[in-house]
């Protein structure tokens, strides 16, 4: 098949060509984002593979149909850019990537809560100017501290895995919870609850109209008076405005991204000449108790051999029988 590979960057074409099996497929590397503007490109292609931030809309997927692509093949695990109805009344099969690494956006998740406890982003600045005050570096022990998280999947399992290392207390919000955290002694609570007893909200629930902007304003005046909150699932899960709020008014501790909701327009790109036009998220970064990471979670070695092999998989099983390996259906 002839796959056109939308949003790529050098590792993206690194990670498919190394991997096994990819003289069956010819590619096409393309930087550009898939959207309405650029979907003519994929003209010649069977399938197209496409990021996190691509955008698989209802005309993004007739303008595919057109073209005579019949196969989408995420590179990740969220399918929320993807219309899946339209894709489905298409006839557009869409593959993704179920399980790459859950350890590396679990991993991610402890590194954000660690550097923002312990200021290490703060103190790295400071020691290289040759400041060696601790004024305003001081944290706390994790150990013996409650950490709530919200989604508890594989990232999410994980995540509380790693935290059960600290000695913390773990409460989890689900609707459909997870035996192994229950075997490892993490307490399924309410939202409200799980928001007033944690001194850490750790976020991995997918975005799905139910978690859209589940952190409003409401969730932030039940949470903990200075609590931290981390994301690295997806970033419309925060009303980013309501943080904001929240900071100013110290009722948010601090604050741990990997993702925004408005990302599409920044992330996997290099904008240090050009300026940031998103004046919320340029607000977010004048915060010294806030760190955002540009959706790298995702990004160790180990996921990248891993997504792309699944995704090769996706286009083998395609091929074979007309269907990805691991299809999303609406
Ligand atoms: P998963 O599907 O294994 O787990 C998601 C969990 O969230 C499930 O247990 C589900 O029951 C739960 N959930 C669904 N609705 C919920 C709600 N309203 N409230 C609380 N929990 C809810 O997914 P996985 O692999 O753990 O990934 C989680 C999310 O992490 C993905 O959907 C994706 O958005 C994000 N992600 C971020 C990456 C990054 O690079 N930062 C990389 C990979 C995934």
């Amino acid at each position: 098949m002839h796959v056109t590979v939308y949003s790529t960057r050098p590792y993206d074409r690194q990670a498919l060509e190394s991997a096994p099996g990819v003289s069956v497929h010819s590619f096409s590397f393309l930087e550009a984002r898939l959207d309405a503007d650029t979907v003519a490109t994929a003209a010649g292609a069977d399938a197209v593979c496409a990021f996190v931030n691509d955008q698989l809309d209802r005309k993004v997927l007739q303008g595919l149909k057109g073209l005579g692509v019949r196969l989408v093949v995420l590179r990740c695990a969220g399918f929320n850019q993807v219309d899946l109805v339209a894709a489905h009344e298409l006839g557009i099969a869409v593959g993704r990537v179920p399980e790459y690494s859950p350890y590396a956006v679990a991993e991610h998740t402890l590194a954000l809560l660690l550097t923002l406890n312990r200021k290490i982003h703060r103190a790295h600045a400071r020691v290289r100017e040759g400041n060696f005050a601790l004024d305003g570096l001081l944290g706390f022990d994790v150990h013996g501290r409650t950490i709530g998280v919200v989604g508890t999947g594989r990232i999410g399992e994980t995540f509380c895995k790693l935290m059960t290392g600290f000695g913390c207390t773990l409460l989890a919000f689900d609707p459909t919870p997870n035996p192994a955290c229950v075997a490892m002694g993490v307490q399924y609570v309410p939202l409200p609850e799980l928001l007033a007893r944690s001194d850490v909200v750790s976020l991995h629930c997918p975005l799905t109209p139910q978690t859209h902007h589940l952190i409003n304003a409401t969730a932030f005046a039940g949470m903990k008076r200075g609590a931290m909150l981390l994301n690295t699932s997806r970033g419309a899960v925060i009303d980013t405005q309501a943080a904001i709020d929240a900071l100013k008014a110290r009722q948010l501790g601090s604050l741990g991204l990997d993702v925004y909701e408005e990302e599409a327009g920044l992330f996997f790109r290099d904008l240090s000449g050009a300026g940031i036009q998103d004046d919320v998220f340029a607000r977010l970064l004048t915060f010294p108790n806030v760190v955002v990471t540009g959706h790298q979670g995702f990004f160790t070695e180990d996921a990248l051999a891993a997504i792309a092999s699944t995704t090769l998989a996706n286009l083998d099983a395609f091929a074979a029988t007309g269907q990805p390996m691991y299809p999303v259906a609406p």
